[in-house]
């Protein structure tokens, strides 16, 4: 290990043990900026890859969902939707209606822009952390949150809202990005002297977000947690699930229980 290699580690573990401490969601770094999950999966290398195995996996769950509820129009909510990946293979499928939601109102123009079924997608610009908070929120049929939950919080409060928001019966799946190739992506990506910078950058962040109690700078690490814990976390939040560690993320869905009286 190179001193720029061992320099980034620790700046790392740092920043994630502070973050962990204190994690201020940077809702208005991503409210400024678009990410287009489309161009990562049509870009070539391992990256590419890995979005587009991350859809595949999801795509399965939504296939088994769909096929089991033949015949039921179902009502989505694609949470934290960016240019609407999601959005669409939920429409391919046959689902009647999505609600997706961003906080990127350039993100939901691209979305719109894309999308041919327009009359059956709404787009809302909210942070989805506000969409539990009246008092009978609407419920959906699917609650997806796709490479997002890990951006919104503490894990196991975003968790209960996406518990909160899906029907009895309903699917509720996503996948949580991860801490434990985070390094290793960001050194393929950006090279080591890029990756110490944005090491040290997130430190930074993470130790200003954390003693002023807000998104100071533009923090958008947000993978603190490995994937054992996040597998953890996931248990504790959903009575059966079924969770999958992949190299980068670790992916669930769980059918949501009828609450409790
Ligand atoms: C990594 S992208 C994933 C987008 C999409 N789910 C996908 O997989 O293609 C994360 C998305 O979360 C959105 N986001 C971050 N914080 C949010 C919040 N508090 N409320 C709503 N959207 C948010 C960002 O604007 C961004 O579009």
């Amino acid at each position: 290990m190179n001193v720029l290699d061992g320099g980034s580690r620790t700046a790392e573990y740092l920043g994630r043990r502070i973050a962990e401490w204190r994690f201020v969601p940077p809702v208005d770094y991503w409210a400024g900026r678009i990410w287009d999950g489309d161009g990562f999966e049509a870009a070539s290398g391992d990256l590419a890859r890995a979005y587009q195995s991350e859809r595949e996996i999801i795509r399965s769950s939504l296939e088994d969902y769909v096929t089991h509820t033949r015949g039921r129009r179902l009502f989505a909510l694609d949470a934290a939707c960016g240019t609407g990946r999601y959005t669409r293979l939920l429409l391919d499928l046959g689902v009647e209606h999505v609600t997706s939601v961003d906080v990127s109102t350039a993100s939901l123009e691209l979305l719109r822009g894309r999308t041919r079924d327009a009359e059956r997608v709404s787009c809302v610009l909210q942070d989805v952390r506000l969409l539990g908070a009246v008092p009978d929120p609407p419920t959906y049929d699917i609650v997806l949150c796709c490479d997002a939950i890990h951006h919104l919080g503490d894990l196991t409060e975003v968790l209960h809202l996406l518990r909160r928001m899906a029907k009895p019966g309903g699917l509720i799946v996503g996948d949580v990005w991860t801490s434990d190739n985070y390094a290793e992506l960001q050194a393929e990506r950006r090279g080591a002297t890029k990756r110490f910078s944005s090491s040290m950058h997130f430190l930074m962040a993470a130790l200003l977000n954390g003693l002023a109690n807000r998104s100071v700078m533009s923090a958008s690490r947000s993978q603190l947690h490995t994937a054992c814990e996040t597998e953890r976390l996931l248990r504790q939040a959903f009575p059966e699930v079924l969770v999958r560690q992949e190299k980068f993320w670790v992916s669930f869905s769980t059918i949501a229980e009828a609450p409790s009286p």
